[in-house]
């Protein structure tokens, strides 16, 4: 005879299946085999037997399937505290704080939202929304361009606008950082990397010491079963090929979850690619008058527009460029904190904020560029901002060769460095952002073209 418990638990145990089954319209019987797989049974299907009420004798099995059941099927907190209840087992509170630690607030677990108004880039969310929600577009959409140019704003406010209007039903955000933050990855992301976080975020606990195979079929299943949005932020700190991470995490999909990407270096393989440039020359005023204004500096924050034009202008509509400046204009006329995005000299004191925004901006994609790379930058800087050169103009200046110079010019465009303007199939014109061409005259480029030695 089974006692009241064991009845209870048969009968919640029953209605949670079902549940899960309205939502993954599945068949139970695959239901019960995916819990089993997921308790990690191989065999021997125990799930048809716990719904005759008995109790796994296993607390630790106990809470795997309370939250195995829990995820799938959005189960809520009270149906857990019953679930449990049934049982003399302890542990309750340790054991619900893992399972919603991703739904606080009926929310999934992303950053902390990096601004107060997202200003200038409503048509660009719009855009990216609507790609991620056609049913027939799998690919990747990949966010680039340079550093403090808005990726990650641009990508939050993506993630929070399908969240709200329930595009998705989750989203598991997956940065590079140095933070025992859920999802985050230290000292370079791989994919064996990404798909441990990516596996956390789902819910699932237990993801060390799985084989890579069965944790991907792990995600992948639950990718499939569910609408999830994936996010892999910064990319380009990541330790492999940043398009092998993105295909390999694509190829997990399903139908029905996506995934968005940022980077500040070029995706140029099998995505849906957004560059994005600096704001507009309208937005980027009105984003130095909000900053003014949240941070009190009023006498900015009352001026007309035309008045900020060269902070827009020197700064290229970069928000983390205008940020910088808005703490600069509290104490600073605007005409020379616009020049000082012009004179830059990265060998300033440590203090020097100026120094620091372009070191942080530049210095790791600088880094990487090949010494005919830096050659070819520097010569670039010759032609007109926002105008730029056509190749046949490039050649003649840089004096390189046709082969030589398409070789450069890939290896500019993957780092971000080289802009282009409105192609057409017979002309395309490169050009450099304004930070790009205050940077590249600098006096760390000269030192080293001095020395010959970059
Ligand atoms: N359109 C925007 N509106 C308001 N704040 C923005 C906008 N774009 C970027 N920011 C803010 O500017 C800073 C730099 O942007 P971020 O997204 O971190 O750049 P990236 O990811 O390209 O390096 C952040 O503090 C961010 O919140
Ligand atoms: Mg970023």
């Amino acid at each position: 005879m089974a006692t009241r418990d064991e009845e209870r638990f048969a009968e919640l145990l029953t209605e949670a299946i079902h549940t899960v089954k309205r939502r993954q319209a599945r068949p139970i019987a695959v239901i019960q085999d995916e819990l089993m797989y997921a308790l990690g049974r191989e065999t021997g299907n125990p799930v048809e037997y716990w719904r005759k009420g008995h109790i796994p004798a296993s607390q630790t099995e106990f809470a795997q399937l309370a939250g195995e059941l829990a995820l799938r099927g959005h189960l809520s907190r009270e149906w857990l505290r019953q679930f449990w209840g049934c049982t003399d087992f302890v542990g309750l509170a340790e054991v619900e704080a893992k399972i919603f630690l991703q739904e606080e607030g009926g929310r999934p677990a992303l950053p902390q939202k990096p601004y107060d108004r997202l200003i200038g880039r409503d048509r660009l969310v719009e855009q990216i929304q609507e790609r991620l929600a056609a049913e027939d577009q799998r690919l990747p959409v990949a966010i680039d361009g340079m550093g403090g140019i808005g990726k990650t704003a641009l990508a939050y406010a993506v993630v929070d606008e399908a969240l709200a209007r329930k595009r998705f039903d989750g989203a598991v955000w997956i940065r590079e950082e140095p933070s025992s933050a859920p999802g985050a990855v230290a000292g370079g992301l791989t994919y064996a990397g990404a798909l441990n976080a990516v596996a956390l975020g789902l819910g699932i606990h237990e993801a060390t010491g799985r084989s890579s195979a069965a944790l991907e079929e792990r995600v992948a299943g639950l990718l499939r079963a569910q609408k999830i949005l994936l996010v892999l932020d910064n990319l380009e700190s990541a330790a492999q090929p940043q398009s092998e991470i993105a295909q390999r995490i694509a190829a997990l999909l399903g139908p029905h979850s996506r995934v968005l990407l940022t980077s500040r270096q070029r995706f140029v393989h099998q995505v849906y690619h957004i560059h994005l440039t600096g704001l507009e020359p309208a937005a980027a005023g009105d984003f130095l008058r909000q900053e003014a204004e949240a941070r009190g500096i009023d006498h900015i924050a009352a001026i007309p527009a035309s008045a900020l034009d060269p902070i827009v202008r020197q700064t290229g509509g970069s928000p983390l460029a205008l940020k910088l400046a808005v703490g600069q204009l509290a104490y600073q006329p605007v005409d020379v904190v616009a020049e000082r995005f012009r004179a830059v000299r990265l060998h300033a004191s440590e203090s020097d904020e100026y120094a620091r925004f372009y070191r942080f901006i530049f210095l790791p994609s600088w880094d990487l560029l090949s010494q005919d790379g830096r050659q070819l930058l520097i010569s670039l800087t010759h032609f007109a901002p926002g105008v730029g050169g056509t190749f046949e103009a490039i050649k003649a200046s840089s004096g390189l060769g046709t082969d030589l110079l398409a070789d450069r010019i890939d290896e500019l465009w993957r780092l971000a460095f080289l802009e282009i303007g409105e192609p057409s199939i017979s002309t395309i014109r490169y050009y450099l952002h304004t930070l790009t061409r205050h940077f590249v005259p600098s006096d760390i480029v000269q030192i080293s073209a001095a020395t010959g030695r970059f």
